[in-house]
């Protein structure tokens, strides 16, 4: 386990990331989450999952494939369908512009080049299309946003929350961070784990009061550990946050 490396600051330092007015809707792929999360497929087949601000990733598509107990939380859900759709497409479009913009500065270990990396987001984007567009999976796609969601007290084994908390710090403030994480240990069964990933804000420094959150979090009983990711692409981002909850006394 890894210990936090925001304090030896080995993160890029720059002031000028990537630019986002308001919440962009990406559409991250199963293997860009297990990846990302540093989650072993095997440990998978039995859990109970939930991707929190999942935008129009498909990871929730292909846990359902693999016969996964998979659910899938986002406000924008709560547009008709088509409208969804359409907003992850121009997001699409819009964020490859953006990376195509910044692509000296991401680290391309993984997805090798601009090109693959974004036939990989169009892949991903097809696969969340056939999902939440299949009446069968309808239960399955829940609006609503953090940090009140409409779940039950510790329903999932497996929290997950990918390009939300951290990374809109200059929006979302303190209060904010700490209300959604107590409402992601809500929905969390006692002995399961949150996973949050990046730590970075979309400035690509380290968000600023992880200190505090830390310190806050530490009256819940939850323990905290590190992981690094096996998803190279922000500069300097290496770590998750995972958050494990107490066990019932
Ligand atoms: C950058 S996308 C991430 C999508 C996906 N998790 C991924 O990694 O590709 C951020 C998502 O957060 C959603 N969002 C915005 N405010 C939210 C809130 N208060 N609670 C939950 N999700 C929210 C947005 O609608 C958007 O789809």
């Amino acid at each position: 386990m890894s210990k936090y490396e925001q304090s030896r600051g080995n993160h890029v330092q720059q002031s000028n990331g990537y630019h986002q007015i308001g919440f962009a809707m990406t559409c991250r792929s199963w293997e860009e989450y297990i990846r990302m999360f540093a989650l072993q497929e095997s440990d998978l087949s039995s859990a109970s999952l939930v991707d929190v601000a999942a935008g129009a990733a498909s990871f929730t598509a292909s846990a359902l494939e693999r016969g996964i107990d998979a659910t899938a939380v986002d406000p924008l859900y709560a547009l008709d369908q088509q409208s969804v759709l359409q907003h992850a497409r121009e997001e699409l479009a819009q964020s490859g512009a953006k990376i195509a913009a910044l692509k000296q500065r991401m680290d391309w270990s993984y997805y090798g080049s601009y090109e693959r990396y974004q036939e990989r987001r169009e892949q991903s984007l097809a696969k969340f299309t056939a999902s939440f567009t299949d009446p069968v999976q309808k239960d399955r796609y829940i609006a609503a946003g953090l940090p009140t969601l409409p779940l039950q007290d510790d329903r999932f084994s497996l929290v997950l929350c990918s390009h939300l908390l951290f990374l809109y710090e200059q929006e979302l403030d303190a209060a904010f961070h700490m209300a959604s994480i107590l409402e992601l240990l809500r929905i969390c069964r006692p002995g399961g784990q949150i996973r949050i990933y990046p730590l970075f804000n979309l400035a690509y420094q380290p968000y600023s009061k992880m200190e505090q959150l830390l310190t806050e979090l530490s009256g819940t009983g939850a323990q905290i550990s590190w992981k690094n990711t096996r998803l190279p692409f922000i500069p300097g981002s290496k770590q998750l946050l995972c958050i494990t909850k107490a066990l019932e006394k």
